[in-house]
Order: structure tokens, then sequence, then C-alpha cells
């Protein structure tokens, strides 16, 4: 099983966003029983909350059903998952911060932790493919662009599986 985390600041607009679109994604593609994908937020302002209305909505206009629950990033993760991509350089850091200090290969935008987990910012796929231009995924909860982000969000899923799937030969 290839399991993979979507990491932003609440865990209720961004990488809910992330973890639906994706998981869609990978159902039309056959791949349920592969990979299997889940979200986080650094901060624990609303764990236990559903998605934001923003979130739940646009995905309820693309026909992609969604109930998760918000929580808190923890350490735990680091074991539990194989890809952690986050929204933002923000999250980015404020992952890295708790990964195990042992050696990881790491540049500005990614880490290979010693254990092989990926640690990544979420649009580097779409970046190095060219589809998307900016490295960041901007947040709706300050300006309700939720649209927007959706767009970015599922052109950065599709680069996502197409990495994952040439990876892992899938
Ligand atoms: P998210 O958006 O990180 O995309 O879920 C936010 C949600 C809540 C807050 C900030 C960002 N907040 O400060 O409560």
């Amino acid at each position: 099983m290839i399991n993979v985390l979507f990491v932003c600041l609440g865990n209720i607009c961004r990488s809910p966003m992330a973890d639906g679109v994706f998981a869609h994604l990978v159902k039309e593609a056959g791949l349920a029983g592969q990979i299997k994908v889940d979200s986080a937020g650094t901060g624990g302002w609303h764990v236990g909350e559903p998605a934001h209305r923003g979130t739940r909505k646009v995905l309820a206009k693309h026909n992609i059903p969604y109930d998760g629950r918000a929580r808190q990033f923890t350490k735990t993760d680091f074991d539990r998952f194989d890809y952690i991509l986050t929204m933002d350089h923000s999250n980015f850091n404020d992952v890295m911060r708790m990964a195990p200090s042992d050696d990881a290969t790491q540049g500005n935008d990614y880490a290979i932790l010693s254990d092989g987990t990926e640690v990544s910012m979420f649009l580097r796929y779409g970046i190095e493919a060219g589809s998307v231009t900016t490295r960041e995924v901007p947040d709706p909860y300050y300006d309700n662009k939720f649209d927007l982000v959706y767009d970015l969000v599922s052109t950065g899923a599709a680069e996502l599986l197409r990495y994952i799937r040439e990876k892992h030969a899938l």
C-alpha cells in the first residue's frame, strides 16, 4: 500500500480538497486498493470539524465525495505515510521541523527522509511538468477563492498521480 498525506494549516480548506480530489482520481484509475489518501493540518484549531463550507461546495459541484474531519499532523505520520504533500512553504517548514532528525536529502521544496518518506510541496510535480506556474496553493480561508484553488489542486493532483504511478510502475 502507498500512503499519501496532504497537509495544510487548518485541515479544513486546502488539504481536504486535495485529499478528496486525489482520492477521486485514484479511484477512477482503479488504484484504490493500492493508494490510500488522508489529510491533516499543522494547527489544531479545527480538529474534529468537517471541511469548510467552501471546500464542501466546490467538491460537491464536481461530484467528488468527501466526509473527512479535521485532524492535526503528528510525528507518527512520518511512519505512516510514504508521501507527505504540503500546500505552502510555511506548512513545509512546520512539517520538516517535526521530522526525525536523521539524514535527509533536502532541497528547497522537498526532502527524502532516511526511511524513504518523501516530504514535498504538493505543486512541485506540476511545476516540473510545466502545468502549473505557482509553487504554493493560496489559502481560500482568507479570500474565498475556492474555485481557483480547485483548478490548481486538480492539476496538481493529476501530476502527483502521474509521478507516483511512474515511480511505482502502477
Ligand atoms: P487551510 O485554511 O489551512 O487551507 O485549512 C485555513 C483554515 C483555518 C485557519 C487558517 C487557514 N485558521 O486560522 O483557523
